[in-house]
């Protein structure tokens, strides 16, 4: 579904990046992978290589203007053009989930939504200059039921998720016409990732439930009664990536599986 598709990863040593590129991979993507440190970005890049699939790695920090620009530029002296970026950039929220927000400070309250809207931007506002050039192009993000949600003990977390799914709406305004497509994926909570973890840990001494009773009780509160897997997540963002999906832009898919009504 992307045979030859060149697509860059930010937070590609992640959970939800890592998914994301291995099952783009697998699909015929040309995968450049960045992330803040190299490590974990080089070691999915290796495990796609080692299945058959082509992967860089490179360390970029997302929130450096520049050094995302010289990256993307890179790409492009290599691989010729960028077809598909995908934002899956998350800091740790171990200070900033669990603390009510009557407690919560000004700094790590911000932390959130100036990151995630800020690398969000810098990624989307880099890749679509290059588009425009072949009109064609996809601008990708994740976010979380946050954005729609007041879950409590979870910080700036939602009004940052709700920022992010206001981003890809303005951003495919201005530049479907060109012929760059913007669309999100919304998954509930995913139990394959540490994220989720540290979610449950941050909130595990005020509710005093199992990590076991956790997944459960977010489980209890979808349709399926169950909670989605990385390889579930990542097949909808290879559809959305792909041109199968060319008449899909300025929305955030639910994949919440009825956790959220649309
Ligand atoms: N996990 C879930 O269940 C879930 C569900 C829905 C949506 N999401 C969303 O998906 C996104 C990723 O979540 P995840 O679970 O994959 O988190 P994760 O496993 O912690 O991965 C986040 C990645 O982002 C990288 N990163 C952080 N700051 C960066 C920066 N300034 N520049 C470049 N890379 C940076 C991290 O690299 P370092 O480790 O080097 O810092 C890490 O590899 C988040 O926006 C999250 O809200 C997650």
């Amino acid at each position: 579904m992307l045979k030859d598709k060149v697509a860059v990863i930010y937070g590609g040593g992640g959970a939800i990046g890592g998914a994301v590129a291995r099952a783009f991979a697998r699909e015929g993507a040309k995968l450049f992978l960045t992330g803040r440190r190299r490590a974990p970005v080089e070691a999915v890049a290796r495990e796609i290589v080692s299945a058959g699939g082509s992967a860089e790695a490179a360390e970029v920090d997302a929130l450096d203007e520049q050094a995302v620009d010289k990256h993307l530029q890179s790409v492009i002296d290599e691989a010729g053009r960028v077809d598909i970026s995908f934002n899956a950039v998350g800091i740790p929220g171990t200070k900033i989930l669990g603390v009510s927000l009557v407690e919560l400070d000004l700094e790590q309250f911000s932390l959130p939504i100036t990151t995630y809207a800020t690398s969000y931007f810098l990624i989307a506002r880099m890749a679509a200059r290059r588009m425009v050039a072949n009109k064609s192009g996809v601008i990708m993000t994740a976010t979380t039921q946050h954005s729609r949600m007041g879950i409590p003990l979870s910080g700036g977390y939602g009004p940052a998720m709700a920022a992010e799914e206001a981003l890809t709406r303005v951003l495919s305004a201005e530049l479907a016409p060109q012929g760059i497509r913007v669309v999100g994926l919304r998954p509930q909570a995913i139990p394959e990732t540490g994220t989720l973890k540290e979610a449950f840990e941050a909130r595990a001494k005020v509710s005093g439930i199992t990590w076991e009773q956790f997944q459960e009780r977010l489980a209890s509160s979808n349709h399926a009664r169950r909670l989605m897997t990385l390889e579930e997540m990542a097949n909808v963002a290879v559809f959305m990536a792909s041109d199968k999906a060319s008449g899909m832009t300025g929305t955030t898919v639910n994949l919440t599986m009825g956790s959220l009504d649309d």
